[in-house]
């Protein structure tokens, strides 16, 4: 009997029924408590999800539209000495989390019931109601108090959330025999990672609010680097290769290496972070020799956007697969499409060391490249690919800057 179906049919707490049935796998907050982390003891964390069933509050938000905001509004919102601009910032997110959550468990509601019904899949389901409860529960937010008091709660939720992206790759890549339309789950996942990313951008923004960090506002470095940024990312995953691999290419970064803009770090870490494995991993596998060619990275910035190619000589992709890269990977047949893209051994090692917006193991289920290329999407970008089969790959990430003087996507 599945934790949903006992659920509905007796009303009884889902929560009460992963710990009787999954106890394992009810890794959320259970390690905060021990660690007094907690801002709910368990009696309260089980009152707030009773069941996927009579959540009309989160019915009336999953109504609502949300309010999204474009990076410069965010840039030039201002400062008061009177810490006014971070209460009007918690009111804000006060109002607006709560409708993007109830969004995102519509998302859920609305998948083919055998996939949610997974137990994974309702695990990260509950997730969200629960998160939805405590957030709007708290009633208005009238003075920094409380705001401090709220803050420390989503602080609590972004780590109780932390492995969301791993749990449903996990789920998915274990129902997908009975994933019958591929197109319905490329959407569902395409809208809940990216809205998951714009969450995270906007909490994580609040929360820094409250540290001074030099050339930052809140979540947006005014002096970002992307050479600085792919050195970092390079160093990291060079070295992960060298473990696997005992051996790693070096990374060539050229074009404008100089360049220095406003942007929001955090997606690019992620994106760039699984560029470079793809690109390493395709260069260690296919050259057997000591001697490894380089991954070569190139920056070329303009007024309106910029783009970073990743170059490679990995071999390239065979025609045959070269349409599904960026495919969520689970296929009907039950296949792995192809090595290059599941994380493999590689992609185990990779499990530490994560931080950002979507921070946990994500790798070894085809997450990486769609992931990123529904990130770039809705950072008003594109991600692409040219591929020479049998010499290497070339990946273009092109995305649009963030001052204000461009038509910008919204968070
Ligand atoms: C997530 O990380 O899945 C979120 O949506 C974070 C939010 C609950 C604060």
């Amino acid at each position: 009997v599945s934790a949903f179906s006992v659920a509905c049919l007796r009303h009884m707490s889902v929560s009460d029924d992963y710990r009787r049935y999954y106890p394992k796998v009810n890794t959320h907050s259970d390690d905060n408590i021990a660690a007094g982390r907690s801002h709910v003891d368990e009696t309260k964390r089980f009152q707030n999800v009773t069941s996927f069933y009579y959540q009309s509050a989160i019915d009336a938000a999953a109504v609502q539209p949300s309010v999204r905001l474009t990076p410069a509004a965010i840039l030039y919102s201002g400062k008061s000495a009177d810490r006014s601009h971070i209460l009007r910032s918690c009111q804000y997110l006060h109002n607006e989390l709560p409708v993007r959550i109830a969004h995102r468990v519509n998302g859920f509601r609305n998948l083919p019931f055998i996939v949610g019904c997974h137990p994974k899949l309702l695990q990260v389901h509950e997730l969200y109601i629960r998160a939805f409860h405590i957030l709007s529960d708290f009633g208005p937010i009238r003075d920094l108090d409380q705001e401090r008091r709220w803050s420390e709660s989503l602080r609590c939720l972004l780590d109780d959330h932390k492995d969301v992206v791993t749990q449903l790759a996990e789920g998915f890549s274990e129902c997908r025999k009975y994933i019958h339309d591929e197109a319905l789950i490329k959407t569902f996942l395409d809208r809940t990672l990216t809205s998951r990313l714009g969450i995270r951008m906007l909490s994580e923004h609040h929360l820094s609010l409250h540290e001074e960090k030099p050339s930052h506002v809140g979540i947006i470095n005014t002096n970002f680097s992307p050479r600085k940024l792919i050195e970092k990312k390079a160093e990291f995953i060079g070295s992960v290769c060298e473990v696997k691999y005992g051996k790693a290419p070096k990374v060539k970064i050229n074009g404008h290496v100089n360049a220095t803009f406003p942007y929001i770090q955090a997606p690019l870490d992620y994106i760039l972070g699984e560029l470079l494995k793809n690109a390493m991993r395709a260069t260690v596998e296919s050259n057997h020799g000591s001697l490894l060619p380089d991954v070569t990275v190139t920056i070329a910035n303009s007024d309106h956007h910029f783009v970073i190619r990743i170059s490679d000589r990995g071999g390239g992709i065979p025609d045959k697969i070269v349409g599904k890269v960026m495919d969520y990977n689970f296929t009907t047949s039950g296949n792995t499409v192809d090595d290059r893209l599941d994380g493999g051994l590689f992609g185990q090692i990779m499990d530490t060391g994560h931080t950002g917006p979507a921070p946990g193991k994500m790798h070894g289920y085809g997450f990486g490249l769609p992931t990123s290329h529904a990130y770039a999407k809705y950072l008003g970008g594109a991600l692409t690919l040219e591929t020479l089969e049998g010499i290497g790959t070339d990946l273009y990430l092109r995305l649009s800057h963030i001052d204000g003087r461009s038509e910008s996507f919204r968070i």
